[in-house]
């Protein structure tokens, strides 16, 4: 059982991962993207052509094999030794990712490397995803619920891929962003939710430094 959980979860571009970052070098925890990891067994699902069998893909994911390596900045998910934290954003993955983790199978395996990932940690782990504070770190000490409206979700996306054009490409990847969140929320297992003793954060019009700051505060206080 890891000391120090900080759990941040929300729909896709809430900004989980650009926070939880700051929040870990603020707190000197490390950061551990749990979405990278689906995105990792996404990857090496298409790369060996498996179908959307979670038996396989976990499998297949054990000899490779798939895992987080430790490094100084936090956990990178890796495949045969190689890093993917790059590879794993390109767009086949991110259109089938939705998909490869809504297999049971696939949850279990992820959810077990997360939680031995942060129970060997010296310090601690901010841990970001979709069911982190319901379901693989229920007790954590500290739950965030980011949200955005749409909109900001889908200009964040948009600036951060430096894709950012006009009203249209912001209301297509609005689009876009609502009907994963859809399948995520939707899935009878681990759904997207917000846990009843997470804290809400609504970060539409927020600044990055005001949302970080806020969060790590909580943290302070509980883990001083
Ligand atoms: O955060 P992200 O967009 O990189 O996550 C990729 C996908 O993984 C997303 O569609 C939902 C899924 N995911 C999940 O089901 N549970 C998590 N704890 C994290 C991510």
């Amino acid at each position: 059982m890891p000391a120090r959980v900080v759990a941040i979860d929300g729909p896709a571009g809430s900004g989980k991962s650009s926070t939880a970052r700051a929040v870990a070098d603020a707190l000197d925890f490390a950061h551990l993207d749990s979405g990278a990891l689906y995105r990792a067994f996404t990857l090496a699902a298409i790369d060996h052509d498996l179908p959307l069998d979670g038996e396989r893909i976990a499998a297949l994911a054990g000899a490779l094999p798939v895992r987080l390596d430790r490094t100084p900045a936090g956990y990178r998910p890796e495949i045969a030794g190689v890093d993917v934290s790059e590879a794993v954003r390109s767009p086949a993955v991110t259109a089938r990712v939705s998909a490869v983790a809504a297999l049971p199978a696939v949850r279990r395996v992820v959810n077990a490397m997360v939680r031995a990932a942060a129970a060997e940690h010296p310090r601690g782990v901010v841990i970001e995803g979709r069911d982190i504070g319901t379901v693989v770190f229920a007790d954590a000490g500290l739950k965030i619920f980011l949200t955005a409206s749409p909109e900001e979700r889908a200009r964040r996306r948009l600036l951060q891929e430096n894709r950012l054009q006009d009203a249209a490409s912001v209301a297509r990847e609005a689009e876009t962003l609502e009907v994963r969140d859809h399948a995520d929320a939707n899935r009878p297992i681990a759904p997207l939710a917000q846990a009843p003793d997470a804290i809400p954060l609504d970060t539409t019009g927020m600044g990055f430094d005001e949302q970080v700051r806020r969060i790590v505060e909580l943290a302070r206080k509980l883990f001083p």
